[in-house]
């Protein structure tokens, strides 16, 4: 037997593909986002006459289009002019360093074979890749996705080369358009890049609902017929998206599991049902994913928090976490970190939403942190323990041991 035979699809005949609910897939229609569209078509409008362009700032929590919307703009622009522009799109969480940057601009401008991977130095590069923009007279589009992560790593004037790019004085029209969820990422900069960054600033307000839907629905209709799901499905997932800070990308990934989950089952109609067990499932694995990537000793700290919790369900303090965590340390054969490194690994566990803390005032024995795990205890204990370094914990089933047996 085949093992995929069960993956035959019966019940939901989709009359396109999936890929269109998928992160890769390049819309060529964005409602709700006429503004922004029309205004960056504004601020680039001038390179069509080889002008200088304003550079733009782009503004917006996540899922709400930035980098979708800029991918469309700059490709519409170089449908118009394909002989004078050229646009480098750079996520600055991969290339987070000015010369890597540089490098990767002067290769898509100049053919990668100009250019070696290192061994220049950065003005070499930059003079190189001048003169190679002034001979062949091309405008340049610069996008810098995630920009604020450049910053972060190199310091507020790491732009200053990157705007010296498509300053007029080199005669090359150009223009940057930085994407950021820091609202605070202008304040951050070199006052020698601020000034030269006369730049407009354009923000991506969150979705509503109703937005989520009008986005949602024509992905839906191009792959479903309409007796194939419950509208409120669709609303649902727009809704559970927009208590999520109006993020399309989460509304698109719930409608897309659902149907997975729907075609999984052999189900005739994508219901409600759906769209929770969709929910479940992509919370499942982020937290998972998040589980897997931290440290050991997080894991160690997260796994006393859980035992914690099931000893006193009212919320455990730090002095309780910190004995558990020495005691589990001591089973698995690990070096107990101090009560100050603790802390910090409680705050990183904060951080990532997998648990939650609040203060609690003891009047005048000063203040506690009161700390609980934010999701389902079974699941995040499974996946801390799937840790290498932990396999001798994995018997902890009943957790009021760690009470009783003062000998661990
Ligand atoms: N108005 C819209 N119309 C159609 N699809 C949209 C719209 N807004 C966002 N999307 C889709 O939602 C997903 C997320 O959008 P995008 O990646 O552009 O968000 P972002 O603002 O860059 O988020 P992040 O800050 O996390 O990078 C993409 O699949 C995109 O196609
Ligand atoms: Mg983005």
């Amino acid at each position: 037997m085949n093992p995929f035979d069960r993956y035959q699809f019966e019940s939901l005949s989709l009359k396109g593909d999936l890929s269109i609910l998928s992160a890769t897939h390049e819309p060529d229609n964005f409602p709700h986002r006429e503004e922004q569209i029309s205004r960056m078509a504004d601020a680039m409008s001038s390179l069509l006459m080889g002008m200088k362009s304003t550079h733009l700032i782009l503004y917006g929590k996540t899922g709400t289009g930035k980098t979708s919307v800029t991918k469309f703009v700059t490709s519409k622009l170089s449908e118009k002019i394909p002989d004078r522009i050229r646009v480098c799109y750079i996520n600055c969480q991969n290339y987070d360093s000015p010369y890597s940057i540089m490098v990767n601009i002067a290769r898509t401008v100049l053919g990668p074979e100009r250019i070696p991977q290192m061994g220049w130095t950065l003005d070499r590069i930059y003079e190189y890749l001048v003169d190679g923009l002034k001979g062949c007279q091309k405008n340049i589009i610069i996008v810098l996705d995630e920009v604020d992560k450049l910053v972060e790593k190199n310091g507020g004037d790491s732009l200053y080369l990157l705007l010296k790019i498509t300053d007029e004085s080199q005669g090359i029209s150009g223009s940057i358009i930085g994407i950021t969820n820091d609202t605070s990422f202008y304040e951050k900069l070199d006052p020698r890049v601020r000034s030269r960054l006369n730049k407009e600033s354009i923000v991506f307000p969150p979705y509503n609902s109703e937005q989520l839907r009008d986005i949602l629905l024509p992905r839906i209709k191009a792959i479903l017929p309409e007796d194939y799901y419950d509208e409120s499905a669709v609303n649902l997932c727009a809704a559970i998206g927009a208590q999520e800070h109006g993020d399309a990308r989460k509304a698109i990934d719930l409608m897309r599991v659902a149907i997975e989950l729907t075609m999984r089952d052999s189900a005739k109609k994508i219901t409600n049902d759906y769209v929770y067990k969709a929910r479940d499932n992509l919370e499942i694995d982020i937290m998972r994913e998040t589980i897997k990537t931290l440290p050991t000793h997080s894991k160690i700290v997260l796994l006393s928090v859980i035992l914690c919790g099931e000893i006193h369900p009212n919320s455990a303090t730090t002095g309780e976490v910190s004995a558990i965590y020495n005691k589990l340390c001591k089973q698995v054969g690990i070096t107990p970190l101090t009560q100050r490194r603790i802390s910090d690994y409680l705050s990183d566990l904060e951080d990532f939403g997998l648990i939650s803390t609040t203060l609690k005032s003891l009047g005048r024995y000063g203040r506690t942190r009161l700390i609980r795990i934010t999701g389902r205890e079974n699941d995040m204990k499974r996946y801390a323990l799937e840790d290498q370094d932990l396999k001798t914990l994995s018997e902890i089933k009943q957790n009021r041991q760690y009470k009783l047996d003062e000998n661990l």
